[in-house]
């Protein structure tokens, strides 16, 4: 990875979404952990400022302790007032047993056993169409570009398939998903976060009218398949108690489904277009992975590792408490820095470099010890590694042939712009 310049503490705010273009968030982060690894970031009104944690272990605290270091006040940056918090909560800012009841309820979908049977075979299938159509409109020298070719539309076809939605509507899926996750940035959101217009929709997920177009869309797909005997996922949602004995509110099931549409997207696309720029900036390990196709499996955590596609979640401390020297008040928010952690000297050596062969990497892409660890971790690694198995040994080479342009956004180390010239083996 081009670092940027090293950032002085006293320039250091993580609050400031144009402060992590050209990787400088990266370069905070770095200065953080070195300087003031438990940093007092303030932030501009309405909001009120957040400690910002960087370093592994400290990480590790935060995120395997729910009881101090609560989900339930909401775990992006904006405060969400409480009287609007119940309307919008998911799965994701749910704490205890409710929380287990949910997360129970499609977890067994997402065992590797059973991902491995049910849509392996499906998926390998669906990565060589998206490789082979790929490289039909790169043939000839023409620029293509990899976030639109190959790793936006994957996930969310793979998301269509286990919710068995129609294959025509999957663009209207991964439209849905670049306006939530992107809106911080003017390229995707139809109402910008902390815009005076966002007010009038405090009360939605995300603050976005689009919300409203999802669950129109789901609970159509829910009342069909309401009593039938269905294995994809809104049927189970639809049918399945969960084990707490509470059936699921026309509520939960909305902020389930709109969980689920948003949070397999952006992330596992952001996931494989950084670890194939990683590997086109490392081209020995590139080499490696080409040379020895077998390695692939391996790598897929030291890629994900170096390719850190969610920057952080919060968390707000329920109790006035100590972190690494720093009295923390019940009711401050307390952020995580994955990506930061995932690049952490004590933890990783040279935490820069790629090693495909690197052993053992115990890395925070997916959070770290917490009860809200990702549950799609599995099939984003399938994904992944089903991409770089099929891709890697069809290029003789690959090259960035114009501008890589980020996603505005301190919550996804995102790409949308990342045109490549391809080579076919
Ligand atoms: C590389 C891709 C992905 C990354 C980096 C990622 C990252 C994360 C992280 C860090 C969390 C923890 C949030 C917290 O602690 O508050 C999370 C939760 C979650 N992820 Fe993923 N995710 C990815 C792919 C997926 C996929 C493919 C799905 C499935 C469709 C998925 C579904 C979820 C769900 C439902 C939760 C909430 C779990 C809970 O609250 O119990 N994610 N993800």
């Amino acid at each position: 990875m081009p670092r940027h310049e090293p950032v002085a503490l006293e320039d250091v705010d993580l609050s400031d979404l144009d402060g992590f273009a050209n990787l400088r968030g990266f370069s905070q982060l770095d200065t953080l952990r070195a300087e003031d690894p438990v940093h007092w970031n303030p932030e501009p009104e309405p909001n009120s400022g957040f400690w910002a944690v960087t370093r592994y272990d400290d990480i590790w605290t935060v995120d395997r302790d729910p009881e101090t270091f609560t989900s339930e006040q909401f775990v992006n940056m904006e405060e969400v007032a409480p009287e609007d918090r119940d309307v919008r909560r998911s799965l994701l800012e749910t704490d205890g047993p409710r929380h287990a009841a949910l997360r129970r309820l499609i977890q067994r979908e997402f065992t590797p056993r059973t991902l491995l049977k049910n849509y392996e075979g499906f998926l390998r299938e669906l990565t060589r169409k998206t490789i082979s159509e790929a490289f039909d409109k790169a043939s000839g020298g023409t620029t293509i570009d990899f976030v639109e070719e190959i790793s936006a539309d994957f996930p969310i076809n793979v998301l269509a398939r286990l919710l068995d939605v129609p294959a025509e509507d999957t663009p209207q899926l991964i439209a849905w998903g670049n306006e939530f996750v992107g809106n911080t940035d003017p390229d995707f959101a139809r109402v910008m976060m902390g815009s005076e217009e966002s007010e009038q929709y405090r009360n939605l997920p995300f603050r976005s009218p689009t919300v409203l177009d999802v669950w129109d869309y789901g609970n159509a797909l829910r009342k069909e398949r309401e009593g039938g005997d269905g294995t994809d996922l809104i049927s189970i949602l639809a049918n399945r108690m969960p084990d707490d004995g509470i059936p699921m509110s026309q509520q939960d099931f909305n902020m389930y489904f709109t969980l689920l549409v948003i949070a397999g997207n952006e992330t596992t696309r952001h996931a494989i277009s950084n670890a194939m720029l990683g590997l086109i900036e490392q081209p020995d390990q590139m080499k490696r992975l080409k040379d020895d196709p077998s390695l692939i499996p391996g790598a897929i955590e030291e890629l994900l590792r170096w390719a850190s596609p969610v920057y952080h979640f919060r968390r707000t401390a329920t109790k006035d408490t100590v972190l690494a020297g720093k009295e923390i008040k019940a009711g401050d928010k307390v952020v995580m820095w994955f990506a930061s952690g995932n690049r952490d000297d004590s933890m990783f050596d040279n935490p820069y470099s790629i090693d495909v062969t690197r052993p053992n990497v115990d890395h925070m892409t997916f959070g770290k010890g917490s009860p809200h660890l990702c549950l799609g971790n599995n099939l984003a690694r399938m994904e992944i590694r089903l991409m770089f198995e099929e891709l890697l040994p069809q290029l003789a080479d690959i090259a960035v042939d114009g501008e890589i342009k980020r996603v505005r956004s301190n919550f996804v180390n995102g790409i949308k712009a990342f045109p490549v010239s391809i080579t076919p083996a």
